[in-house]
């Protein structure tokens, strides 16, 4: 019986080790082809990489070190990469955007944490360290990025939601096509993507699929959050309610007399039992006062 179990604990041994070890060999950034291809609409010049570098020593030197100097953190495992190394300056400033946003394992994901513009002016700094670096500047123009609508709207009975997206150009409003787009309900603990990612139609139009039974409020309202790439608008998210959801009167986290309350509504059972608690110690101290007062005076007798 015994034996029978010896190649299969030592089979799985060897994979855990392995699988340990190799970790860290993990190379290579699994890019898709499309984010590869992003350029950068902030000019990497003098002024920008120094903005860059203010941003690299608060986010970033603590682990790669002075970009360099080859003195990032060697106690983690991977070592950080010195980012003027060959390798690091192999990879497009698509694929560095891509890095820098998603992240992996130790190395943290700036998605949330830095702007579009300040990811952007970090990598003009890490450019600055490569003197045979060209840059392709992108074509898009975010500061007109407040000259896109995002329009939504639900067909109840297939369950779609589309959104279609269109900018007030000079010639007139146009459709935006072939922009990416994500659509997400908005929960209490993060967001909840809904269908995959997609891109808009000619006429600047994505249709999501999403299943009947998503929680809405009282009323089946859900908050939807459209996160809109475009080549040339850029980044662009948007927040609405639609009636899309199922009607749910779940009282808020609030609203209730729940023990976590931050408001002044604590649950009656612990008012009752905390002020009777309060209340017998009360008397409880008052009766040894007394008692003692007591002793007192018989001594002074
Ligand atoms: C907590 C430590 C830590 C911080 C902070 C950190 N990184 Fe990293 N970074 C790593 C590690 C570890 C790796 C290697 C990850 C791997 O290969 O799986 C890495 C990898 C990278 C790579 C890929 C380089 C290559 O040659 O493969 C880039 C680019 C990068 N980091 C940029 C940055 C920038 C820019 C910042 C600041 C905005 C930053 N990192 C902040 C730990 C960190």
């Amino acid at each position: 019986m015994l034996r029978k179990n010896i190649p299969y604990r030592f089979v799985l041994t060897v994979i855990l080790v392995a699988s340990f070890y190799l970790q860290p060999f993990a190379q290579g950034w699994d890019v898709p082809a499309d984010k590869k291809a992003k350029n950068s609409y902030i000019k990497f010049d003098k002024a920008t990489a120094k903005e860059g570098e203010t941003v690299y020593t608060k986010n970033c030197q603590s682990c790669h070190g002075d970009i360099g100097k080859n003195n990032s953190l060697k106690s983690l495992k991977p070592i950080p990469p010195d980012l003027s190394s060959t390798k690091s300056q192999q990879l497009t400033d698509g694929e560095l955007f891509y890095i820098l946003n998603t992240g992996r394992m130790i190395m943290p994901s700036f998605n949330n944490v830095l702007s579009e513009t300040d990811r952007w002016k970090v990598i003009s700094y890490i450019r600055s360290f490569n003197n045979s670096y060209i840059q392709v500047l992108s074509k898009t123009d975010p500061t007109k990025s407040n000259l896109v609508k995002i329009n939504l709207s639900y067909d109840s009975i297939n369950s779609i939601v589309r959104v279609q997206v269109t900018a007030s150009e000079k010639a007139g409003v146009v459709a935006l096509k072939n922009s990416e787009i994500i659509l997400f309900a908005n929960r209490y603990f993060g967001k909840l993507q809904i269908d995959k990612t997609l891109r808009t139609d000619n006429d600047g139009i994505a249709l999501f699929r999403f299943t009947k039974n998503l929680p809405g409020d009282k009323s089946g309202n859900v908050e939807l959050i459209v996160k809109v790439n475009d080549d040339k608008y850029g980044e662009i998210l948007s927040q609405s309610k639609l009636k899309i959801g199922v009607p749910t009167d779940k009282p808020s986290l609030t609203e209730k007399r729940a023990i976590w309350n931050v408001l002044l509504k604590a649950p009656i059972w612990l008012i009752i039992t905390y002020t009777s608690g309060v209340l017998i110690f009360g008397v409880f101290l008052l009766f040894l006062l007394y008692g003692l007062f007591r002793i007192k005076k018989s001594g002074n007798n």
